[in-house]
C-alpha cells in the first residue's frame, strides 16, 4: 500500500526492524507526515533508550503523557515514550476492586520487581499502551517505534502469551480464595509458578504468591485487555512498515525479519529503505567514469565512486523486494547529518510525501 494511503486510513502503524536502520527517526517523520495529511498523530516509543526525544530535540519533554509537538492545520503530531511502571500501575487502578486492593497491590515487593524491570513485560505493557492510545480521542493514528534487537514478534505475542496464561486452570486455581497457605503451593502448581517466573521474571515465591493472591477479582479486566490488544495488531487497522538500509548486511537482517512477521500471518504493507545513498544528477558510474579521464579528474572520479555505491544499494534493495512482491517501497536518502531535532525529522518527511 502507498504511504499515503495509510497515513489517511489505518489507525496503527507499527515500525520494525533491526537496529540502527532508523525505526526511531523515520517512525518520528511518519507522524508528522501524518499530521501534515491532517491527521492528529501520536508517535510512541517503546525503547527505553531516550533516542525520540533527542531526535525531534525535546531531550527533557516526552515522557508517558503524550506532549504535543507540532499543529499543522487539523494535524497534529504527538509524541510520547513508554513508562512502563506508570503504564502497569494505571491498569491496577483500573481493574482492581476497591482502594485496599490497589494498595496491596502497588506496594507488593514482586509486583514493584516485575512492573519495573522485566523485559517481558515491557512488550505486553506497550501493546496495553498502544490499546490505551488508540482509544483516546484525542488521537487518529498511533505510530509505534519499536526498540532494536529484539524479536519482531515479541510485541505481537506478548499480549497474547498473557491471554493464555490468565486462562490457565492451574493459574485460577491458584489465585482462588479457597487455596490458603504456601503449603498448597506444590506437585501440580509448581509449574504454573514455573511459567509465571518465565513470563514475569523470577522473585521470592511468597511474595509472588501474595501478588498472585491480591491480584484475584483483576484477571478478566488483565485477559479482556490483552485481548483486546493483540486483536487491533493482527487486525485490518494495523499495518506493519518494515524499516530497512541498503547494505547486504542489514537486508539480510531485514530478509529474516520479513520471514518471521510473515510467517505469524502478518503482512508488511510498506518497506522504508532509509540512508540510500544519494545521487548526484543522471549521469551513471560508467559515463562518470569514462570522464575521469578528462580535467577535474578527482572530481569525476569521485562521482564515478558515489554512483556505482548508489547503483549496488539499488540493485541490493531491488533484490531485497522481489521477496516481497506485494509491498510498496519507499527510498530516503542517506542525510549530511544525524538527526537531532524537529528540521531533520521535517527534512525526512520530504522523500516521504513525495507528491
Ligand atoms: N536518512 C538518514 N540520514 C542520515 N542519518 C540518519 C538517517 N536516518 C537515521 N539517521 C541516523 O542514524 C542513527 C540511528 O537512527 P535511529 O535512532 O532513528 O535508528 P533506530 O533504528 O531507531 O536505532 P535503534 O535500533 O538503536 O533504536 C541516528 O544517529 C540518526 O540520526
Ligand atoms: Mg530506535
Amino acid at each position: 500500500m502507498k504511504l499515503e494511503q495509510l497515513l489517511r486510513t489505518k489507525s496503527v502503524l507499527v515500525c520494525c526492524g533491526t537496529g540502527g536502520v532508523g525505526k526511531t527517526s523515520v517512525a518520528a517523520a511518519l507522524a508528522l507526515s501524518a499530521a501534515q495529511v491532517g491527521r492528529r498523530a501520536i508517535v510512541i516509543t517503546i525503547d527505553p533508550a531516550r533516542r525520540l526525544a533527542d531526535a525531534i530535540g525535546l531531550r527533557h519533554k516526552i515522557g508517558n503523557e503524550p506532549v504535543l509537538v507540532q499543529q499543522i492545520g487539523d494535524g497534529q503530531m504527538w509524541a510520547t515514550m513508554l513508562d512502563v511502571g506508570e503504564t502497569f500501575d494505571s491498569l491496577v487502578k483500573q481493574f482492581a476492586k476497591n482502594q485496599e486492593q490497589t494498595d496491596e497491590i502497588l506496594q507488593n515487593t514482586f509486583y514493584r520487581n516485575v512492573s519495573r524491570s522485566i523485559s517481558g513485560t515491557r512488550d505486553y505493557i506497550a501493546a496495553e499502551r498502544l490499546l490505551a492510545l488508540h482509544n483516546d480521542s484525542r488521537f487518529d493514528l498511533v505510530i509505534v517505534d519499536t526498540p532494536p534487537t529484539r524479536s519482531a514478534l515479541a510485541f505481537i505475542e506478548a499480549p497474547e502469551r498473557l491471554a493464555r496464561f490468565l486462562e490457565n486452570q492451574l493459574f485460577k486455581m491458584l489465585i482462588s480464595p479457597t487455596l490458603t497457605g504456601m503449603k498448597l503451593i506444590t506437585g501440580a502448581l509448581q509449574p504454573v509458578v514455573r511459567t509465571a517466573g518465565k513470563i514475569v521474571g523470577t522473585a521470592a515465591l511468597d511474595d509472588a504468591i501474595a501478588f498472585l493472591r491480591a491480584f484475584a477479582g483483576m484477571e478478566d479486566g488483565f485477559r479482556q485487555r490483552a485481548k483486546q490488544s493483540s486483536a487491533l495488531l493482527r487486525g485490518p487497522l494495523t499495518s506493519f512498515v518494515l524499516i530497512a538500509s541498503a547494505r547486504s548486511d542489514t537486508l539480510e537482517e531485514a530478509s529474516y525479519f520479513a520471514d518471521s512477521l510473515q510467517r505469524n500471518n502478518i503482512a508488511i504493507d510498506l518497506v522504508i529503505a532509509n540512508r540510500m545513498p544519494p545521487r548526484f544528477g543522471d549521469t551513471s558510474a560508467e559515463v562518470a567514469l569514462t570522464r575521469s579521464q578528462d580535467a577535474d579528474q578527482d572530481l569525476w572520479r569521485n562521482l564515478a565512486h558515489l554512483h556505482s555505491e548508489a547503483e549496488e544499494a539499488d540493485a541490493q534493495l531491488a533484490k531485497f523486494m522481489l521477496t516481497l512482491p506485494m509491498t510498496s517501497c519507499l527510498r530516503i536518502s542517506e542525510r549530511s547529518n544525524d538527526i537531532v531535532d524537529l528540521n531533520g525529522i521535517t527534512d525526512l518527511t520530504t522523500s516521504l510525501l513525495v507528491p
